[in-house]
């Protein structure tokens, strides 16, 4: 992983409940596509954005461990939605609801991916930097990368059991059930072709 070289400030850039950040990338994770309001918020520029892995804009205080969960759950052909806080260009961050869905071709072979990104619930914004603070420092306990983030993914995995739901429950119900979590839209799933 290479890591950002952009000093934070510690300052959080919010947009409007109207406005969605997208991007499209290949399979690997590399942008393919960025909408005006991306490159509005992240302060990027298209040129800068297009072709470089989608970690441009990782937050060094993001765990590894809920990356491995987007990964392996988008890799497996499936939607996620998660709570992600995103570095700018200028160090500023801003938090994102997102949710990222694989792009199938006509043989169902995954081609890219897609994330569609809304402005985030206040509270859970607050949840989940408690959260990520927890798993991030699980993570650097170890001084072996991969054993952290396997600890951190148990730690994770023991929280969502805790709260006897599944992670997408978690997410939709809000961590400590927060009934003020954004609700799941009745969007029609992403499908395989037949
Ligand atoms: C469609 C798509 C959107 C993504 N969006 C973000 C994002 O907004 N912020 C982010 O840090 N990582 C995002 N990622 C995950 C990155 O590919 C990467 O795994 C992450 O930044 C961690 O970087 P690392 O794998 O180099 O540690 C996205 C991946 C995909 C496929």
């Amino acid at each position: 992983m290479k890591e950002s070289t952009i000093t934070l400030t510690g300052h959080e850039v919010t947009f409007g409940a109207d406005e969605i950040i997208v991007s499209k990338t290949d399979v690997k994770g590399r942008i393919q596509y960025v909408n005006e309001t991306f490159i509005k918020i992240s302060g990027f520029t298209e040129d800068e954005l297009l072709g470089q892995p989608h970690s441009i804009i990782r937050h060094p205080e993001m765990p590894r461990s809920v990356f491995k969960l987007l990964w392996d759950t988008i890799a497996s052909g499936h939607e996620i939605f998660a709570y992600v806080k995103n570095l700018c260009k200028n160090g500023d961050h801003y938090w994102v609801f997102a949710h990222v869905t694989p792009t199938f071709d006509a043989q169902g072979k995954i081609v890219g991916y897609h994330s569609n990104r809304r402005s985030p619930d206040r509270v859970q914004v607050a949840s989940y930097s408690d959260l990520y603070s927890q798993l991030l420092r699980e993570e650097q306990k170890n001084s072996d990368w991969r054993q952290g983030m396997a600890a951190a993914t148990a730690l994770l995995q023991d929280i969502i059991s805790q709260q006897g739901m599944s992670y997408e429950e978690l997410i939709f119900s809000g961590i400590n059930g927060d009934s003020r979590a954004p609700r799941r839209r009745a969007a029609a799933p992403e499908r395989r072709p037949q």
